[in-house]
């Protein structure tokens, strides 16, 4: 939809508030299901926070610990903060929350979808979300990972549509 594909490679980004918990966690998942698809050597992943005050810094130690405890490594993360200018650089931005969605969707160009990550499993409601684990426990940290699997594989379907 944004042309990247003319690149031959479909990028994609993720994007919480923060960029140190949700979208780096995303990250990494959608990235091992694309590798499951056969899918990691024609998409790229990335993810990026609309708030800024983390920017240059790792993924929370909670988000990585609970990685880790499921076989995946987040250690080389660096926070970013997506601004308007990237919508070009990605096919297709995916939100982790409404909040999140609607503002990108107010910097967006108006032929740029910006879908819900959740939008893509099929067993979530419509409107579904990845809650905000940052003031919580571990077992927020666990409830967003399972979320980020379920939704993963519908992405990587979609993804494979896309790229045919
Ligand atoms: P994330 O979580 O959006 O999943 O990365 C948060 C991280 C930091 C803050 C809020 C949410 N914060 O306010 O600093």
């Amino acid at each position: 939809m944004m042309g990247c594909m003319t690149s031959g490679t479909y990028r994609i980004c993720v994007v919480c508030l923060g960029n140190i918990c949700r979208s780096p966690m995303a990250e990494v998942v959608l990235r091992r299901t694309l590798a499951d698809h056969g899918l990691d050597r024609r998409v790229v992943v990335e993810s990026a926070g609309t708030g800024g005050w983390h920017v240059g810094g790792p993924m929370d130690a909670r988000a990585e610990r609970m990685l880790r405890r499921h076989g995946y490594d987040g250690s080389g993360h660096r926070a970013r903060q997506f601004t308007r200018d990237w919508f070009d650089r990605y096919d297709l931005v995916l939100a982790m929350d409404r909040d999140n969605q609607a503002y990108l969707r107010s910097l967006a160009p108006k032929n740029v979808e910006v879908r819900l990550f959740r939008s893509f499993d099929p067993d979530a409601q419509p409107g579904a979300e990845v809650p905000d684990p940052y003031y919580g426990g571990d077992d927020g940290f666990e409830e967003v990972l399972t979320l980020l699997e379920a939704a993963s594989e519908g992405v990587a379907r979609h993804v494979a549509r896309q790229i045919g």
